[in-house]
């Protein structure tokens, strides 16, 4: 599997010796975790945040729009550095639209759903999105526990991709660690996030590593 470290539990007075802790750590990509405040209860950062740390790694940025209307800022991710743009299906912007946004720009586009959405709410989308993102927390905050009872979620989307020939790449995001990480793979996922555990671990190159191996 592939490892996106999630920044958001790190000191954001230092966050560029976080990327370089999730750089050294061997990891795949750097997940950045966009909160508006109305979608989650929760506020975090926005494109000139992730235009300053852009320079600093050329691991790809997969951003995570907690939005309401993440429609509205899709140009200035964009421009900002992202290169996967996971947006919810939850929210009030149009899917297929924005979905079709995110790829003129060249950039790819993801699909999240939240604990409370079954996943055969995304197999309208499967045509036409890169990766489907499925919480394994409720969104907004990082450190909860993980929602094993998602899992099946994972398997069910690619059992549908299967039957309709599509490559659609699985990510699971929340709570992910250690004790878990074989779980997420035994159920199909491609790529996990994980925050609280990289940023606490002892050995963060050690984790990522056994992790990747699954
Ligand atoms: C939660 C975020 C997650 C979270 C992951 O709303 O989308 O990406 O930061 O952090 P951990 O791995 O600590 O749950
Ligand atoms: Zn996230």
């Amino acid at each position: 599997m592939k490892v996106s470290p999630s920044i958001l539990t790190c000191d954001f007075a230092r966050m560029a010796d976080a990327v370089a802790l999730v750089e050294q750590s061997g990891a795949d990509w750097l997940h950045l975790d966009v909160m508006d405040g109305i979608f989650v209860p929760n506020l975090s950062f926005g494109p000139p945040v992730i235009r300053s740390l852009r320079p600093l790694t050329a691991l790809p940025f997969d951003v995570h729009l907690m939005m309401q209307h993440p429609e509205r800022l899709i140009d200035a991710f964009a421009n900002a550095g992202a290169d996967i743009i996971n947006f919810h299906l939850e929210c009030d912007a149009p899917i297929l639209e924005t979905i079709s946004h995110i790829r003129a720009l060249g950039k790819t586009p993801a699909l999240t759903i939240k604990p409370n959405t079954p996943a055969d709410a995304v197999f309208p989308y499967l045509d036409w999105v890169d990766m489907v993102l499925v919480m394994t927390v409720e969104p907004g905050f990082g450190g909860q526990s993980f929602m094993a009872d998602m899992l099946p979620k994972v398997t069910a989307i690619k059992q549908e991709c299967a039957k309709r020939g599509l490559q659609v790449t699985v990510e699971l995001d929340g709570g992910v660690g250690a004790k878990n990480a074989d779980l997420c793979a035994a159920a199909g996922a491609d790529v996990v996030v994980m925050g609280s555990a990289v940023f606490n671990a002892e050995d963060p190159k050690a984790l990522v590593a056994a992790v990747q191996a699954l």
